[in-house]
């Protein structure tokens, strides 16, 4: 499953899912752009993946911002000269019942984050990608299939955005020959959940095989999607999550 010559843009890089995507895409060959707004964090995954042989750029962006956001590709093609894959997986979970006070704050903050900002990043990357034949991986999550938590909403509803988005534009791009795809983890150990009453730990009971996924067993699923092995797949939603739709 080689990247060698592929150049992979990995947006969230400097933590959790997208920070082990970066390391599992490095050991395959691949030359990275990874973006967050941690400058710091994106300089220890840039140096993790450099130890592992991979050319890496570090690209400090706050993708609420759409000027930021629509900076991402250009700087990784003066960076590479080209684009073969691109991650939208950076993302934030916020929770608020539909009347609490802060409801549309919250929710404006999570659509911004988790389906505006795919869909700017999305819009300015296809050009490059019709041209490599490349192919979108978009992180999403269970949540945007279930509904089991009344707090959840504005997550839940990016998400389930973020599916059929990625199902549309698989469809609109597959005659170009670009593929689209999601991935949609369960409970996975990273800091997303801080500051609110869930964790991995408390949603653990809530899978099947009693188990919270490590960041890394979602970036190698991500990496099987985007890869050559997966060719015939096309606005396709892979569910990893130990088992928690089953309940
Ligand atoms: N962990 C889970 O249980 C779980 C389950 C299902 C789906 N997911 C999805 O997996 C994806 C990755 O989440 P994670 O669990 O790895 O969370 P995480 O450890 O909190 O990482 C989130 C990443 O997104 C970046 N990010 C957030 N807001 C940003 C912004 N405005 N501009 C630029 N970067 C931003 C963060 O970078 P900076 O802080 O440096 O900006 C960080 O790299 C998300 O889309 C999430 O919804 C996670």
């Amino acid at each position: 499953m080689s990247f060698c010559n592929a150049v992979v843009l990995i947006t969230g890089g400097s933590a959790g899912i997208g920070a082990a995507t970066a390391e599992v895409f490095a050991k395959e060959g691949a030359s990275l752009a990874i973006v967050g707004r941690n400058k710091e964090k994106l300089n220890a995954v840039a140096k993790r993946c450099q130890e592992l042989g991979a050319k890496t750029l570090t690209i400090v962006a706050d993708l609420t911002k759409d000027e930021e956001a629509d900076s991402i590709v250009k700087k990784t093609i003066d960076e590479f000269g080209k684009l073969n894959v691109l991650v939208n997986n950076a993302g934030i979970f916020r929770q608020s019942g539909i009347m609490a006070d802060e409801f549309l704050t919250s929710f404006d903050e999570v659509m911004n984050t988790n389906i505006r900002a795919p869909v700017r990043i999305t819009r300015s990357a296809v050009p490059s990608l019709i041209e490599t034949k490349g192919n979108i991986v978009n992180v999403s999550s269970i949540a945007g299939t279930n509904v089991n938590r009344p707090t959840f909403i504005a997550y839940k509803t990016s998400k389930a955005a973020l599916n059929h988005f990625t199902r549309c534009v698989a469809f609109e791009l597959a005659p170009h020959g670009v593929r689209v795809n999601s991935v949609s983890p369960g409970p996975t150990r990273t800091n997303i959940f801080e500051g609110s009453t869930v964790n991995a730990d408390t949603l653990l009971e809530k899978t099947a095989l009693l188990r919270v996924s490590d960041p890394v067993e979602i970036a190698d699923l991500i990496l099987y999607v985007a890869s050559d092995k997966a060719k015939s797949i096309t606005g396709s939603n892979y569910i990893i999550d130990n088992g928690s739709m089953l309940k």
